[in-house]
């Protein structure tokens, strides 16, 4: 049964302190640069098991540049600028059909960004060719897109609809208009409704919204009116992401009046709200800042101990190879990670050489593959089956972790989790804290003096 959340103010304030948010283990951070070589061998080696493939294309271009805005993007009004992008994509999707000839299906494909409906109708149309004519597609295959709404118009989503896409996310962010007006998102409500109600009468199987806390000239009061107005559109999943303001970074993030920011203890009451007024409604309050419907995939895997997490965040396809196409993408293979140039230059440079664009990437070691395993259960199935992994691995877990277990001891007197002989189990109080649990067992973070992510709250 499920049982809500609580958020516990002197907790997180005890344990609010920069950790990662586990879309990897080892953590982006620990990338090292690789060359095509290694790649190729990696995915060489993946022909010999019988896993599918998850395939995600990143599109880096948006036609609006938001204020609070922390993606990759690349800002244009020229919606041509996709066309030279998508030849070097195809050339990439051909290098990587030489490795893998036909001995994988995609089970899995996603499309992001930046903003994948910046792509005129007929190039999108020509992106699905290509893919479809170098890999099969699973009979049951998810296939997903992110959306700006503000160009969601009814042509493309029911192109979307004919490519076989089943699954949406749009970015709503904030209903409120002055709050609009302060992160450059204009967006008027009757709008967004319609674009709603455009996806569910053409039939998209599931819907996720975005939306974000902490955001200039956000109070309790409009948070909570934007909460309402997102349970009126009945979502399948609710992202709620809390609003990195990292101007240093994102020099784009200057033009945001900072003094509008609201300050960490009222952007912890806001999330709070969204945690009783989704969970009020029924949603699950999945980890991080995700939601869903109880009768949603994302909620019954994490019941079922298979949800996993990957660099797109919380998924249900637990063991597939993660292969990034574009710019800046990154791939999960088994035991290996990948992540292809940033700048167009470059990534556009590699693929004129005919080499795969890779950057730089990670070889998992076994004590990163059992560590994993843990960080990821506790990361989305709130809690680590010890004798699972004690079969799994070939360890006797207490012996394995003991130094870890002990750490633990803390964290259950607080009332975090329990330490069970057979198993660490998160209870309600902690499921906020995921990441403060997980980093335990992150022999790289603990090591680092400087923190490196983000805060908790
Ligand atoms: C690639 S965008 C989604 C698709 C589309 N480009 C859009 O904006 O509607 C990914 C999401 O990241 C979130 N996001 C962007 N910048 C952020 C930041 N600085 N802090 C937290 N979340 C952010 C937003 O909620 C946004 O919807
Ligand atoms: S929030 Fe979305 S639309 Fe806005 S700049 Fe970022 S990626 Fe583009």
């Amino acid at each position: 049964m499920y049982q809500n959340t609580k958020i516990d103010f002197e907790l997180i304030k005890k344990y609010d302190r920069p950790g990662p948010r586990y879309t990897s283990y080892p953590t982006a951070v620990e990338f090292k640069e690789l060359n095509e070589e290694v790649y190729k061998e990696e995915l060489e080696n993946i022909l010999k098991d019988d896993k599918e493939l998850s395939l995600y294309v990143h599109i880096p271009f948006c036609e609006n540049a938001c204020w609070f805005c922390g993606c990759n993007v690349i800002i244009s009004h020229r919606t041509d600028v996709a066309r030279p992008y998508l030849e070097y994509l195809y050339k990439e999707l051909g290098l990587l059909k030489n490795i893998l000839k036909d001995h994988k299906k995609i089970e899995q494909f996603h499309i992001g960004g930046g903003t994948p409906n910046f792509l005129e109708n007929e190039d999108m149309k020509s992106l699905m060719e290509q893919i479809k004519t170098h890999f099969e597609f699973t009979k049951d295959a998810e296939i997903s897109i992110e959306l700006d709404p503000r160009h969601a118009f009814y042509d493309k989503l029911m192109l979307y609809k004919e490519l076989g896409f089943n699954r949406v996310s749009i970015g709503i962010q904030d209903f409120d208009e002055n709050i609009q007006k302060n992160i450059n998102r204009i967006q008027d409500e009757k709008m967004l409704k319609e674009v709603v109600s455009n996806i569910r009468d053409l039939g998209f199987k599931s819907l996720n919204i975005d939306l974000m806390y902490g955001l200039p000239g956000q109070s309790l009061d409009s948070f909570k009116k934007t909460v309402e107005k997102t349970l009126e559109l009945s979502p399948d999943r609710i992202a709620v992401f809390n609003f990195a303001y990292v101007p240093w970074l994102k020099p784009l993030q200057r033009k945001i009046d900072e003094a509008l920011i609201p300050p960490s203890d009222q952007k912890l009451e806001m999330f709070k709200i969204a945690v009783e007024m989704f969970e009020e409604a029924d949603y699950a309050f999945i980890g991080l800042d995700h939601f869903a419907k109880k009768t949603d995939e994302l909620y019954l895997a994490q019941k079922s101990q298979k949800l996993w997490r990957n660099f797109q965040g919380y998924t249900t396809h637990k063991g597939v190879h993660l292969i990034g196409l574009g710019a800046t993408s990154i791939g999960m293979l088994d035991r290996a990670y990948f992540q292809n140039y940033k700048t167009l230059r470059d990534y556009y440079k590699a693929l004129d050489n005919d080499k795969l664009p890779i950057m730089r990437g990670y070889i998992l070691n076994q004590d990163d593959i059992i560590r994993r395993e843990v960080i990821m259960d506790i990361m989305c199935n709130l809690g680590v089956d010890k004798n699972l992994i004690g079969l799994k691995f070939g360890i006797d877990f207490d012996e394995y972790f003991a130094p870890e277990l002990e750490q633990l001891k803390e964290l259950e007197s607080d009332g975090l989790i329990n330490l069970k002989p057979d198993k660490i189990e998160i209870n309600p109080v902690g499921r906020f804290l995921v990441r403060n649990i997980a980093i335990v067992f992150d022999i790289y973070s603990k090591a680092k003096e400087k923190p490196t992510f983000s805060k908790t709250i």
